[in-house]
């Protein structure tokens, strides 16, 4: 006689949560496609309360009062631009995801970080299931690595990483690739999302329960896609994401989500032969091959977070030799593009619908600020008209529906920076020219305020 086997894991429907004994296309209770997902069977059904392993954790409702603040310092990764992106350094017991298209240099920023961290505060373990131990180590003769005490693991089996880190007890735990490991109590395949999810959640519980600050490396494509990252976001703690296009040498890592810190904060490096280098002053970067008075670029002042940053914005506007004129953008957002365009032909008479309009961020860099307006709709007419802006002048300043230029946050900053670089003129929203600005008022840079499209274009375009 056979005799069944308990089930160790369970198919279970995102949609309506229905349970199977095994993967089905389509839902059996609620009809949905492609919504089973492999999860862990819990062995008994437990009374008693689970803590979660989190250090002070659950025992019971608190007042809020009573509660102490264990203030516990960040460690720093040695890497200023990636202590910038986390708010101030790694916080103790944290677990942040690294996400980025293949070969952008995830593994390359953690393994640097890494032996940061080995050399001036204490072990590393290193876990990568994409590379042998030999691919890893010789990446770090590059980058310089010496002898610090960072351990490599080639590992893809989450539990043996688990213990292996419960061992030799690091200051940090980077796992490379969570798309790689895989989990002995399921049966679905590495990279899938209960494996995917699974890992994130054994390692967050390691991560909280050892104190044990641990990066987690996910993969993503263009399209977003893959079962991956974007299911685990709200699993860890801090999400951070490397941008930048693979044909240029600078990258951007910026925070999308983090707990212990601001969101939108970036930190900006240089791939170089040696790895890559933090670029402390990334505005001269990315203004470095501007042309100069030239016809569709214009510098705009935005702000990541808590930093401004000068980028170039360059359109060029070109007769379309069919019916139907193509609109393309590289670095800002194509409805905001297209919202532009349409106030640029009704709000100030240019005529743009039989062409085509290219619209780019020089240096890789991506801007969805809404500050970002009046210099996308200038480079625009700029190329239309082929009248450059005047050497010297930057731009920032929102633009609405009715044409009409909206005041943007933390404008003294903006114009500040512009100043640092020599930059001698700022067209700016009319709404943040406050004489009782004091950081303003006092701005080497000479402030021309605007308070429509058109008006700005005639300052700009003369
Ligand atoms: P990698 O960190 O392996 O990317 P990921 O882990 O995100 O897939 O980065 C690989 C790219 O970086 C590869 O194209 C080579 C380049 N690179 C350098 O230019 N210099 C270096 O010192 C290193 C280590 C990599
Ligand atoms: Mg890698």
């Amino acid at each position: 006689m056979v005799r069944m086997k308990a089930p160790r894991a369970v198919f279970v429907c995102q949609e309506c949560g229905a349970q199977a004994p095994k993967w089905m296309g389509r839902c059996a209770d609620c009809g949905a496609w492609n919504s089973l997902v492999e999860e862990r069977v819990v062995d008994k059904p437990t009374n008693q309360v689970r803590s979660y392993d989190i250090p002070g954790g659950s025992t019971g409702a608190k007042l809020y009062s009573e509660i102490q603040i264990a203030t516990q310092p960040r460690l720093s990764t040695g890497v200023d631009e990636l202590d910038r992106v986390l708010g101030g350094g790694v916080v103790p017991g944290s677990l942040v995801l690294l996400g980025g298209e293949p070969g952008i240099g995830k593994s390359t920023l953690l393994l640097q970080t890494a032996a940061n961290v080995a050399r001036t505060i204490g072990p590393v373990l290193y876990s990568s299931g994409e590379e042998s131990e030999h691919q890893v180590k010789s990446r770090g003769e590059r980058l310089g690595i010496g002898d610090a005490p960072l351990y490599l693991l080639a590992e893809t089996c989450l539990e043996r990483i688990l213990d292996e880190a419960a061992r030799l007890r690091p200051t940090l735990l980077v796992v490379d690739s969570v798309q790689t490991v895989f989990s002995m109590k399921l049966q679905s395949a590495p990279g899938s999302i209960g494996q995917v999810r699974e890992a994130a959640t054994q390692l967050l519980f390691a991560a909280k329960g050892q104190n044990v600050p641990t990066f987690i490396v996910g993969h993503v494509t263009k399209e977003g896609g893959l079962a991956g990252p974007k299911a685990l976001e709200h699993v860890v703690d801090a999400v951070l994401y490397f941008e930048g296009e693979r044909h240029h040498s600078h990258r951007i890592v910026r925070a999308i989500k983090n707990r212990f810190g601001a969101v939108s904060e970036l930190g900006v490096f240089e791939m170089t032969g040696e790895g890559l280098r933090p670029v402390p002053n990334p505005s001269q970067l990315f203004l470095a091959e501007r042309p100069a008075a030239t016809p569709g670029s214009v510098v705009l002042c935005c702000v990541e977070g808590s930093r401004p940053l000068l980028v170039e914005v360059q359109a060029l506007v070109s007769s379309s030799t069919f019916g139907n004129a193509r609109r393309t953008s590289t670095g800002i957002d194509s409805a905001r593009l297209a919202l532009l365009l349409a106030v640029l032909e009704k709000r100030a008479g240019l005529h743009l619908a039989g062409e085509d309009v290219f619209v780019n961020i020089a240096g890789g860099m991506r801007v969805d600020e809404p500050a970002a307006d009046l210099s996308v709709a200038t480079a625009i007419a700029s190329s239309l008209r082929n009248r450059p802006v005047a050497a010297g002048t930057a731009v920032f300043g929102e633009v609405g529906l009715a044409g009409e230029v909206r005041g943007t946050t933390q404008a003294a900053l903006r114009v500040r920076e512009a100043a640092q670089l020599g930059f001698t003129r700022c067209v700016l929203p009319r709404a943040n020219l406050d004489p009782a600005d004091r950081a303003l008022a006092d701005s080497p840079c000479e402030l021309v305020g605007v308070a429509a499209l058109g008006e700005a274009l005639e300052v700009l375009l003369q």
